[in-house]
């Protein structure tokens, strides 16, 4: 049974004033076109037939059946049902499974259901592998520090075969929320703070997770994640509401999911936060009008775990039946884990609250992604257990591991080139609670990845250095104020010629319901950290988290900073190829690092405001107790070599409506090693309608120069990169000048300008 809570308060109707001027018809009509792409997939006409012959035969309550999704018991994040949900599915009135997994298991349950139900309609399996399967990659946060979106595909193409050879053909992810607070612990989960680059990562994603061809067995249909705004929690604090305006929405948190329905994501999943009043499973404008209608998604829309439900505490609805009214006359297709489909969507029909053509609208979408998936043609096509034993945790997706996890650190300091470590280093001391830890290297969501698979630093350093001698001691807990271990530590580190300190978070630290108040090292790692410093020993800090950290001592103290998040099942051998120099650090961080909390929110494309800093100025917009600057800015990460940027060319000074802006820069490698860089391009819209950014990315290259050699980058921008939700709230660009810049972060950059001669209104499209 689900906790039932009796809420009473006014009934609030889900309608939506729309403050936002709607698309012209041919916009519409042109994102129409480019959506299309599921239904592309396959023989639209004989899926069309198959599914209203089978229509034909369902009765309302097996079409109802279809839009339940119940959970199994593998990582539940909430209240699970207690009855016997086979028995239900068996009568047709369960459409789906969720954290029900392993192909042998799920054989048997659909089986059951194909073999009993009325109509032998086969069930959806759905899980969260977010970052890898059974082979665990680092964290969705970590990877986008590589800015590979080569990566990001692999990753999702083997977590997709290993998910799918394990019974499963539907994953809950890519989750694509921005985010700016690092106190959510959720902003592990995502691409970072910034639009351009979550657009990317959720296209690569999508991509990666379904392939060319939902029907290939091995690959799964994908849902895009959580929509919308959920980043937004007011404070940080995981569920929490959130006031984010239309423009911002538009501008900031929507573009990622635009992305990843235009990249033909099969299934899309609703948030459990409000936004601006209206919980975001009832919201009719985000659900129906703008993804349904103006974006023309074709998958199906499924809720957040029990947040139909959670309506009745959020208090737009009166109770259970009602809410689910308002999730279904708002757009939500299949509810996840809250019953209240299954239990009052019959009566709401039959009262005429909701129209029976909406629960037909659900199962259809349903069923054709049902059919897309090819599980009609055969139900098991996910259960061949000589299947499982031959994809999960393949070799070759370790290795890929590795490589992904190599990509995915930053070096965020590197005083007197302490690092790489010579291969000839007699010894190093190798100190806290992840130093010896399989399981906290997972990181959070691993959910189906397991300690076993994890190579340790300890490990990683033993076998693939194995002449140097490592002196380990753990030396404290991750919280535990117990100073213990710190003797032997200290000893290990006065008997070495290097000490790695591989300190930072639990991987439950980060994740869903994990926010927090302090974003700095616990104190007791802080203070092994003083004492070990005192020792006045080449000291390297490889620091762990699923978020951006506080570390201001630690970053003017310890002369060499890796950060190295929870890489995942390949952590130990990654981190050893890098301390030791079999490769050198590209990753670039892709969220800002704050000081101190104080200064959170904290993000690179902010407004200038109306009184911008002036240090000669005391009433401009300041701190009196710290900078306004972050101690790493949005795209900061070191390399063991440099770079340096000349020669930004662009091949016109103005451009029209039908222009496109060439750009060119010099980077030439002037260190001693060969090195990737990940070159990084931004713009100014100078005078707006509205106030704008004073920097957004629009573009990047990550390439790899040889020491000595230099490259030619070049970018391109056409008029509608430059849109943005104007003062109308149309999305088109306008006339004016900008600045343009590029460079190695979002602070160190070249700059240029040009004038943008036209104004449009042009697709929301990217
Ligand atoms: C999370 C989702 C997840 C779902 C199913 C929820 O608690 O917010 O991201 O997909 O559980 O496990």
């Amino acid at each position: 049974m689900l906790l039932a809570f009796a809420v009473s308060g006014a009934c609030v109707s889900c309608s939506f004033i729309s403050t936002a001027q709607k698309p012209s018809n041919e916009t519409i009509q042109e994102q129409t076109a480019n959506n299309k792409k599921l239904n592309a997939w396959g023989n639209q006409k004989e899926m069309d037939a198959f599914i209203n012959d089978l229509m034909s035969k369902m009765t309302l309550e097996e079409k109802i059946g279809q839009t339940v999704l119940v959970a199994s018991y593998w990582n539940v994040t909430g209240p699970v049902s207690e009855y016997d949900y086979v028995d239900d599915a068996k009568e047709g009135k369960i459409g789906a499974f969720l954290n029900a997994r392993t192909s042998d298991f799920i054989y048997r349950i659909q089986k059951a259901v194909v073999e009993n139900s009325r109509l032998g309609i086969p069930m959806m399996f759905g899980f969260d592998a977010i970052h890898g399967y059974s082979t665990t990659f680092p964290t969705p946060l970590a990877m986008s520090t590589s800015w590979d979106m080569e990566a990001f595909k692999t990753m999702a193409k083997i977590t997709a075969k290993e998910a799918a050879a394990d019974g499963l053909s539907w994953t809950y992810a890519p989750m694509v929320d921005i985010a700016r607070d690092p106190r959510w612990g959720r902003i592990a989960e995502g691409a970072g703070e910034d639009p351009y680059l979550g657009i990317q990562v959720a296209k690569a994603q999508v991509e990666g997770f379904q392939g060319d061809d939902l029907s290939d067995p091995f690959t799964v249909a994908a849902c895009v994640k959580h929509f919308a705004a959920y980043g937004a929690a007011q404070a940080g604090r995981d569920y929490n509401t959130t006031d984010v305006p239309e423009r911002a929405l538009r501008d900031m948190y929507l573009p990622p999911f635009k992305a990843a329905v235009d990249a033909g994501v099969a299934t899309l999943m609703t948030a459990f936060n409000e936004i601006d009043g209206v919980p975001a499973t009832g919201d009719k404008r985000l659900l129906t009008d703008i993804l349904k209608n103006e974006w023309a998604f074709d998958g199906f829309v499924v809720t957040d775990y029990t947040s139909i439900y959670e309506m009745t505490h959020h208090g737009n609805v009166a109770d259970k039946k009602e809410a689910g009214e308002v999730a279904m006359n708002a757009g939500v297709d299949m509810d996840m884990q809250s019953d209240i489909y299954k239990n009052y969507l019959l009566e709401s029909v039959k009262e005429g609250k909701v129209n029976e053509s909406l629960v037909d609208e659900a199962c259809r979408r349903i069923l054709e992604m049902k059919y897309r998936l090819g599980l009609f043609e055969d139900p098991y096509r996910y259960c061949d257990m000589e299947r499982t034993k031959e994809v999960l945790k393949h070799p070759s997706h370790f290795e890929a591991a590795r490589d992904i996890a190599q990509k995915s650190m930053v070096l965020l300091k590197n005083e007197n080139d302490i690092l790489p470590l010579s291969k000839n280093t007699k010894s190093v001391a190798l100190i806290g609670p992840l130093a010896d830890n399989q399981y906290d290297q997972l990181g959070a969501w691993h959910t189906a990845g397991t300690p076993e698979t994890v190579t340790t630093i300890l490990k990683g350093i033993e076998q693939n250095q194995p002449n140097v001698k490592v002196n380990f001691s753990q030396g404290c807990d991750f919280e535990k104020m117990d100073k213990s271990g710190f003797k032997e530590a200290i000893e290990a580190a006065k008997k070495s010629d290097v000490v790695l300190l591989a300190m930072g978070e639990r991987q439950d630290m980060s994740g869903e319901a994990a926010s927090r108040v302090s974003i700095e090292l616990p104190a007791i790692q802080k203070e092994l950290i003083k004492e070990v410093m005192k020792l006045n020993k080449p000291t390297v800090l490889l620091l762990h988290n699923g978020r951006p950290l506080a570390i201001e001592w630690e970053a003017e103290n310890i002369p060499a900073i890796l950060e190295v998040w929870h890489l995942g099942s390949e952590a130990g051998n990654a981190i050893a190829d890098v301390v030791f120099g079999d490769y050198n650090p590209s990753g670039k961080l892709t969220t800002t690092f704050p000081r101190s909390l104080g200064q959170v929110p904290i993000f690179y494309n902010t407004k200038n405001t109306g009184r911008p800093f002036n240090p000669e100025d005391h009433f401009t917009t300041r701190y009196q107790d710290s900078s306004n600057d972050p101690l790493f800015p949005f795209g900061f990460g070191l390399s063991y070599t440099t770079f340096e940027y000349s020669d930004l060319k662009i091949d016109k000074t103005e451009i029209g409506a039908d222009d496109v802006l060439n750009i060119s820069v010099n980077v030439s490698n002037t260190g001693k090693m060969d090195g990737e860089e990940v070159v990084q391009l931004y713009v100014r819209d100078l005078v707006g309608s509205v106030t704008r950014p004073i920097k957004e990315l629009k573009g990047f290259e990550k390439i790899a120069i040889e020491s000595g050699k230099t490259k030619t980058v070049n970018f391109q921008i056409k008029p509608s990169d430059l849109a943005f939700t104007r003062l109308d709230y149309s999305w088109g660009y306008e006339a004016g000048d900008f600045q343009l810049f590029v460079g190695t972060n979002s602070q160190e950059v070249l700059e240029t300008s040009f004038k943008l001669t036209d104004s449009n209104e042009v697709p929301y499209n990217f």
